[in-house]
């Protein structure tokens, strides 16, 4: 984990941020980064407003004084600048580590531009040596549990200080090997149709650039059509 890399990657992308724009702010130590460039740009007079995906990131923009806006007050957002835990060459991503792909979910589904962020050992050929957390409500957590061994999937109930880890909406996170995903498309359709799995950690055709942080350098990945 290359500390330099994750903020060479995340001013690269607030360099994309416009005055006027609607922001979608990540969750995460890398985009820890990119807030916090965003609130010095504020302070110098960008205008924009933005839409936190974590109560985290909700308590570093109020420190920051990034000025908020309700996401059920608005239609679209503009560009989200968020991390993942991996990324391939096509753009997929598992993210959910910090345990907020819920709300990190429903940003980027609504975002223009979704720009992920991140340092160079992130980047994978195949998806799946990191866990894919899927949040699913407390009732289902066991039935869940057996439905994803069905699929070659060991669960485990993501624990946090010694107790039960629970999400931003009151949910718990199931963190799932697969081992390495060979279409994780195809996973994550499975994944969809789970009763009592409220998102899980695959995030597909929902990045539109990957900004990584490589040593010195930093490379932008975009989607290919
Ligand atoms: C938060 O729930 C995650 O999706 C993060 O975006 C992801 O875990 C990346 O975090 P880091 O930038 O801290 O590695």
């Amino acid at each position: 984990m290359n500390e330099q890399e994750k903020i060479n990657a995340a001013l690269k992308a607030v360099s994309f941020v416009r005055d006027g724009q609607t922001v979608g702010l990540g969750t995460g130590s890398t985009a820890y980064f990119a807030i916090q460039e965003i609130g010095k740009r504020v302070r110098e007079g960008l205008q924009i407003r933005a839409i936190p995906t974590s109560e985290a990131t909700r308590q570093l923009a109020e420190e920051w004084n990034i000025p908020m806006v309700n996401i059920n007050e608005i239609q679209t957002i503009d560009v989200t600048i968020d991390g993942a835990d991996e990324f391939n060459s096509r753009l997929q991503l598992i993210k959910g580590g910090g345990g907020a792909l819920l709300r990190e979910k429903i940003v980027a589904s609504i975002t223009g531009t979704q720009i992920i962020v991140a340092d160079a050992s992130k980047q994978v050929e195949k998806l799946g040596a990191f866990n894919v957390p899927v949040e699913v409500i407390p009732f289902a957590a066991n039935a869940v549990a057996r439905k994803l061994s069905a699929l070659n999937g060991a669960a485990t109930l993501r624990v946090k200080n010694g107790n039960t880890y629970i999400t931003d909406q009151g949910n718990h996170i199931l963190d799932v090997s697969f081992g390495l995903i060979g279409e994780p498309e195809i996973l994550a359709k499975e994944l969809d149709h789970i009763t009592g799995v409220v998102e899980h950690g695959l995030f597909i055709d929902l990045a539109d650039y990957v900004i990584v942080g490589k040593g010195e350098e930093v490379e932008i990945l975009t989607k290919r059509i």
